[in-house]
């Protein structure tokens, strides 16, 4: 959601924190601002729109700690009022946050009986004027305070003119890390900020606060016990976040793919590809979790864990998982522990991590697929899968959409092997397989070109659908999404059966129809579908393999991928669409790499 940085230290902070704010624009970018502290004095700068905007307002200062945030708006809409920090009733202190306070509208009332006038529409600005009321010299026993009477999620930072060598920071929910420095120290929400300065972290725990100043920092529990934090080591490279030469992140998230999967391919079949955790127990019941795209390629992940090992997975959106009992999350009483799969790329979605929490309490193992070392999900689960993509900027997922199906492909092969059900050639032919899909990639982004010129198909659709069965239904739901959060057009995913059902009443020369049609036991049922959207005059783009030479006789234009085994198909196919939609909102004009309304991780539930 919105993100957080702030700089205590001998230099400037203004530059440091606009450029560290700026790689966390993806985190938010409705409006931003920076609060300044030197010695007594207190500023703060504010902007609606992008962070270039404030950087255009900025003065010249001497300031050499600051916090500053960029927003995404969930209480009050974004404008220079509600952009974040916010300052107290006495100006003497600015506060910003990510997260919602659930109970401020409690706080709102009592602080405003006290006198306190309000100048946002935000949730946030409560803890502002709660922090200064209960402050009295002691600013970290002032946050603490006011925590306790907060309910929601939070990380905090604030500052204060009469505690001016400290900023005080504090999580519960939603991320926080802090970067260490010689004679300086940092605070930022994600990791991307920090990598221009240090690579030494501290990942603070839910409930955590800590004291940061020029020459070290301090970290208390909840329960305001100092504790010995851990420094961590980001492997993370600079220009792994920087667009390198590409119009977008997007664009160039999408070639690295094969990079990114050959490096996810590293734990080899035979041994766990799971760290913490050993899997040889009885599984009788899989569930996977997940949102977005994560929830995608946990689709693909339940045909393929069923297809190989036998066992029932149920899939579930984790903003439901929460509130449904165990008998629909995991069957109920069963013999043996359910197995809960939580996939997030950021480790940090809400309703992602609410998901974990409850399948722990419903005493359930847990296993985590995610993309970001030291997330808040990696430290909750039993179990560990890592993807290891690389820093993803681009608010669409690619290539961690791809490197999550390969972790639930290598999770179901050494399932099945572990179960018996695989034996040593047959594991050794799926590692064969397995090592293709980096040359299956390349392959579909050396067509690139031709799929850029079919980008005018659908740039004056009144709605795309996507059709696919089987293991390639998941796709055709994420192609619809990659297509509609970039370019704004409005598209669909349907099991291709389904169509007749309902969604066929809205085909028309303007509907064109995206068919997924790789030869698998389904492929003749799909070709009749694909006839049916023919038949009410939608044009049709079948996505089909090279040797497919009857694709171009039932469709308007053809996107080929390479031949593979239909069971390696999700992957070229994925990448197929993943740069379809990027070209038709690039033709469109848009925003691809901050789509509108939207964020990258979305900590709010
Ligand atoms: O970080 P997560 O994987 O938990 O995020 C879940 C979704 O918000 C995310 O996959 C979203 O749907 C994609 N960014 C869309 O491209």
């Amino acid at each position: 959601m919105c993100g957080i940085v702030g700089y205590i230290g001998n230099a400037p902070a203004s530059p440091i924190l606009l450029e560290a704010l700026k790689k966390l624009e993806y985190r938010g970018y409705d409006s931003s601002g920076l609060a300044l502290l030197d010695d007594d004095n207190l500023v703060v700068y504010k902007s609606r729109g992008y962070i270039a905007e404030l950087e255009a307002r900025l003065p010249e200062t001497t300031a050499t700690m600051g916090v500053a945030h960029t927003r995404w708006a969930t209480h009050g809409e974004p404008s220079d009022l509600n952009a974040h920090p916010h300052f107290s009733y006495d100006d003497r202190l600015a506060l910003i946050h990510n997260g919602i306070i659930d109970n401020y509208l409690t706080l709102r009332e009592e602080l405003t009986a006290e006198g306190v006038v309000f100048k946002s529409e935000t949730d946030t600005e409560v803890l502002s004027h709660l922090v200064a009321k209960l402050y009295d010299g002691d600013l970290t026993k002032a946050v603490r305070a006011a925590l306790k009477r907060v309910e929601g999620s939070y990380a905090i930072a604030v500052i204060h003119c009469d505690s001016p060598d400290e900023i005080v920071v504090s999580r519960h929910e939603s991320p926080l890390i802090l970067g260490l420095g010689e004679g300086e120290n940092y605070i930022a929400s994600d990791v991307p900020a920090l990598l221009k300065f240090t690579r030494r972290v501290v990942y603070l725990r839910d409930g955590d606060m800590a004291v940061v100043r020029r020459d070290g920092v301090r970290v208390f529990d909840y329960e305001g016990r100092r504790y010995n934090h851990k420094v961590e080591t980001i492997t993370w490279s600079e220009e792994a976040a920087e667009k390198g030469g590409y119009k977008h992140f997007m664009l160039k998230e999408i070639f690295e793919q094969p990079r990114a999967v050959q490096d996810s391919l590293l734990p080899r079949l035979t041994e766990s590809p799971l760290e913490g955790m050993d899997l040889r127990w009885r599984i009788g019941q899989v569930s996977i979790v997940a949102c977005g795209t994560s929830y995608h390629a946990g689709l693909t992940g339940k045909y393929i864990i069923e297809q190989l090992t036998a066992i029932p997975v149920m899939l579930h959106h984790a903003s439901e998982f929460r509130y449904a009992s165990p008998v629909q999350n995991v069957g109920g009483l069963l013999s043996s522990r359910p197995l809960v799969i939580l996939i997030s790329q950021s480790g940090e979605t809400a309703d992602t991590l609410a998901a974990a929490r409850t399948a722990r309490q419903q005493g359930c193992q847990t296993v985590g697929i995610c993309n970001v070392a030291g997330s808040s999900l990696t430290r909750i689960v039993d179990g560990l899968l890592l993807t290891h993509a690389g820093p993803e900027i681009g608010v669409a997922a690619s290539k961690t959409f791809t490197t999550q199906m390969l972790a639930l492909y290598l999770l179901a092969v050494h399932l099945a092997h572990i179960m018996g059900r695989l034996a040593p050639p047959q594991l050794h032919q799926w590692e064969q397989e397995l090592r293709r899909i980096p040359a299956l990639i390349r392959a579909t982004l050396d067509r690139h070109e031709e799929i850029k010129a079919l980008a005018h198909m659908f740039t004056k659709a009144h709605s795309i659908f996507f059709i696919g069965r089987n293991l390639h239904y998941p796709l055709a739901l994420e192609g619809a999404l990659k297509l509609k959060e970039i370019s704004y057009l409005h598209a669909e995913g349907y099991p291709a059966g389904e169509l007749k059902h309902g969604p066929l009443a809205l085909l028309s020369p303007e509907t064109p129809v995206v068919a997924i049609a790789i030869p698998d036991h389904t492929y003749s049922k799909l070709i009749s579908n694909v006839q049916e959207v023919s038949a009410r005059r939608a044009p049709v783009l079948v996505v089909a393999q090279e040797q497919d030479h009857d694709a171009k006789k039932y469709a308007d234009a053809v996107i080929r991928v390479p031949e593979s085994e239909s069971v390696l198909a999700p992957f070229p196919v994925s990448v197929a669409l993943q740069l379809l939609a990027y070209y038709v909102a690039d033709a469109l004009d848009c925003e691809i790499d901050k789509p509108r309304n939207l964020a990258k991780s979305v900590t709010v539930e």
